[in-house]
């Protein structure tokens, strides 16, 4: 069990095990109660994110300096020597020859594949397009485990862009080793890519389509908000759906141990006022970053 992530990349979510997913949330666990601030000293984490972020850039460079190591990187790829016309192979091939491990957000999807294949050193994918975000879907079930106290027999509904959600395909991709019962929200346009749905199909999961959380609300246990990806459409109504805007007023049908969460940035689909309720874990999902982060890392450069 143990060194089983030494050295690897994390591209897809299909590339951790269910056992290799719960080594991360029990190292990130241990991490949260005990942390290592020497343990990555000497090691150093490339950032290269060329796309936008806030939580993902930012809660792996703190991982890396919370557990001693050092950071180097880009937070745009504009003032990167792509701009010039550098291939994004070559250049992860050189970045890879500098660090110990990368870790890569990029707008294209396939793009951190590449990435892992040019570099000499592990990868791991920060956003991938419309693709995938599986550390994203780490900290959402290490955040569903501390809330909930497991991930077997829940209902659980995603709502919003389940077509660009990068996400909420990594996350469903990981459920899919639960037994879990899902529940997909969004306007036909918006639904969650077959590729995922013939995953789950294939694994057993059951799960239905909703045009509204007002159908699921009082059924589930975790509510998956995700926003329109603005960023990912080629025509000019980017607005959320009705029947995916949540409202205070649904709590009332919930749940009492209904836990909303949501992988931010927010825009309109949460109404503020739930983030005083008891329901609202998504600022917590965002600061379990950190925890999940380091345990990946320490987990990837072979120091657990
Ligand atoms: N959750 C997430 O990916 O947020 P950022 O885009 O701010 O990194």
């Amino acid at each position: 069990m143990k060194r089983m992530l030494q050295g690897r990349d994390l591209v897809s979510i299909h590339d951790l095990s269910k056992n290799e997913i719960e080594l991360i949330l029990t190292t990130a666990r241990k991490m949260q109660t005990n942390p290592r601030p020497d343990l990555l000293k000497g090691c150093i984490l490339a950032s290269c994110f060329f796309e936008p972020s806030t939580r993902t850039r930012l809660s792996f460079e703190a991982a890396m300096h919370r557990l001693g190591g050092s950071v180097i990187g880009f937070a745009e790829g504009g003032i990167t020597s792509a701009k010039k016309g550098e291939a994004l192979f070559d250049a992860m091939k050189i970045v890879g020859s500098y660090v110990d491990i990368g870790v890569i957000r990029h707008p294209q999807e396939g793009s951190a594949r590449l990435a892992a294949d040019a570099s000499a050193t592990p990868i791991i994918n920060a956003g991938d397009g419309a693709n995938q975000h599986p550390t994203q879907t780490l900290l959402d079930l290490y955040t569903i485990q501390q809330h909930l106290g497991k991930i077997d027999d829940l209902h659980i509904a995603l709502s919003g862009d389940l077509k660009h959600g990068r996400t909420v395909h990594s996350l469903c991709l990981a459920l899919a080793h639960y037994d879990v019962r899902l529940y997909f929200v969004s306007p036909e346009n918006l639904t969650i890519p077959e590729a995922i749905t013939h995953e789950l199909k294939k694994k057993g999961v059951k799960f239905s389509f909703h045009a509204t959380i007002d159908e699921v609300i009082p059924k589930v246990d975790v509510l998956y908000m995700s926003r329109i990806q603005k960023e990912r459409f080629s025509d000019s109504n980017t607005e959320t759906p009705s029947g995916c805007l949540l409202k205070k007023k649904h709590l009332e049908r919930a749940k009492k141990t209904l836990r909303i969460l949501h992988a931010l940035p927010r825009l309109d689909e949460i109404e503020k006022s739930i983030d005083t309720t008891p329901f609202a874990s998504y600022f917590e999902q965002a600061a379990n970053a950190v925890p999940v982060r380091m345990a990946l890392l320490a987990l990837i450069l072979g120091k657990l």
